[in-house]
């Protein structure tokens, strides 16, 4: 496991250096895939072929599931898995330059065992899992309390809010105010750090997978907004909160109407 983490903070760092090597010298290019506010770019898709190369290198036997280049999609969780991220909040990364991350999980046999979420721009290294806690860099993060949704910001999909969809506007007016980043993994960051009582949105499996183990190793909660299990198969709508603020949510959402 040792072996693991290590090779594994190593690939974010250097994978790092390399968005801020491209964003540097303004080697963007965007393109959009569903629609014109679906963007990927070619540092999305260089920094996902980095990581399949190391992993493949390093594991040949693991399977891989990341969000570009065609591999967005797993038939069996058997074995190992190693779910990629590239570049978490890409709108953030082409047109503010930062409130990014770069996201990787450890899967076996279906279970989340290690998650690491790396903000390039502050340098910043979440990682951890069940059974070793989590750690900012080299420093261990204490057990966030578990305050109710009433002490907290919570972070929002804009669209889930704006759609009140599961009384999210309910939720957010029980909290102590609503902030939209843009960016899951941020927000699930936020939350092993204490800065958000819980999270709301609309999410793919590489957006929850590492942030959903850190949360988890700290005795938080996740699940689909209805309380069942995540699928880990397609976009899902996404609940998450200190152990306190999950249940009052849980309860709007499943009081709703929409
Ligand atoms: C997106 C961001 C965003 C969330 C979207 C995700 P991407 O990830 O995390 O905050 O609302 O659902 O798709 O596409 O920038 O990696
Ligand atoms: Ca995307
Ligand atoms: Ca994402
Ligand atoms: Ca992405």
């Amino acid at each position: 496991m040792q072996i693991l983490i290590s090779e594994i903070k190593h690939w974010m760092t250097e994978a790092g250096e390399m968005i801020k090597t491209a964003l540097l010298a303004n080697q963007l290019t965007v393109d959009t895939k569903t629609d014109r506010k679906d963007l990927v770019t070619n540092v999305d898709k260089m920094t996902q072929d980095y990581f399949v190369k190391k992993i493949v290198a390093f594991d040949p036997q693991a399977r891989i599931l990341g969000e570009e280049n065609g591999q967005d999609h797993l038939d069996k969780w058997s074995g190992r898995v190693f779910i990629i991220d590239p570049v978490d909040g890409t709108m953030n990364f082409v047109l503010e330059r930062e409130n990014f991350c770069i996201m990787l999980a450890v899967y076996e046999e279906g279970q989340g065992i290690l998650g690491f979420i790396y903000d390039v721009m502050k340098g910043q290294l979440l990682w951890g899992g069940r059974d070793i806690g989590v750690f900012l860099n080299e420093e261990r993060v204490p057990q966030p309390a578990d305050i109710p949704l009433s002490e907290g910001l919570l972070g929002m999909n804009a669209a889930m809010y704006a759609r009140n969809s599961h009384n999210a506007q309910i939720m957010g007016d029980r909290s102590m105010g609503v902030r939209m980043s843009g960016c899951a993994g941020l927000e699930l960051m936020g939350m092993v750090l204490g800065r958000r009582v819980g999270y709301v949105s609309n999410l793919a499996p590489w957006d929850y997978a590492a942030g959903g183990v850190l949360i988890e190793a700290l005795g938080m909660k996740m699940s689909h907004i209805t309380g069942r299990k995540l699928k880990l198969d397609g976009r899902e709508r996404f609940l998450a909160g200190t152990p306190h603020a999950y249940e009052e949510m849980l309860v709007l959402s499943q009081q709703a109407n929409n």
